[in-house]
């Protein structure tokens, strides 16, 4: 039987250290699914369709990787689309507390599903979403940091095409 997991997230932009998690669960799972989830607590950058193109767009050659959207709960989300695992990538110990309690949380929702969690490689460690929108912001270089493929419209969101 197939292997399918969901990696959900804001992906606000996606960033290489969300690629780095993707392309390593591949190692495990037969198919990702990369869900963008509304985060109700967050104001997002980008909206909900415009980031998962951006994810499209660096993920489109590989028939394993699916982008897709989840606006409402995520275990609800992830038994339709008849997958049992949930992935998210683990940074520093500061993600910790965080992710300990939506893993618990979503077990005490749905047992059967499972959250699986990859360590960052060493070098993405302290890449963020929130340190691309700030560089980018700020007229900074995000090459090396976000896919080379959608750089471009991420300055230009924020720079308005200048640069
Ligand atoms: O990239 P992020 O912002 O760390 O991702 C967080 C996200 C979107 C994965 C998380 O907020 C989430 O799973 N939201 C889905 C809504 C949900 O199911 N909430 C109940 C579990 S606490």
């Amino acid at each position: 039987m197939e292997k399918i997991a969901v990696y959900p997230g804001s992906f606000d932009p996606v960033t290489n250290g969300h690629l780095d998690i993707i392309h390593r669960s591949l190692n495990i799972f037969d198919k990702i699914v990369v869900t963008v989830v509304r985060n109700r607590n967050k104001q997002p950058t980008f909206s909900l369709e415009e980031r998962k193109e951006l994810i499209h767009r660096v993920t489109e050659n590989n028939p394993k990787i699916v982008v897709d959207i989840c606006d409402g709960l995520l275990v609800d989300y992830v038994k339709e689309i008849g997958a049992n695992t949930i992935v998210k990538g683990l940074r520093a110990i500061s993600d910790f507390d965080y992710e300990f309690q939506m893993a618990l949380t979503n077990r005490k929702l749905s047992p059967e599903i499972e959250t699986v969690f990859l360590m960052t490689s060493g070098e993405f460690s302290f890449l963020s979403s929130s340190v691309v929108r700030e560089i980018a912001k700020l007229n900074g270089d995000i090459s090396g940091l976000v896919p080379a493929g959608i750089k471009q419209v991420i300055e230009h969101k924020f720079r308005g095409g200048k640069r």
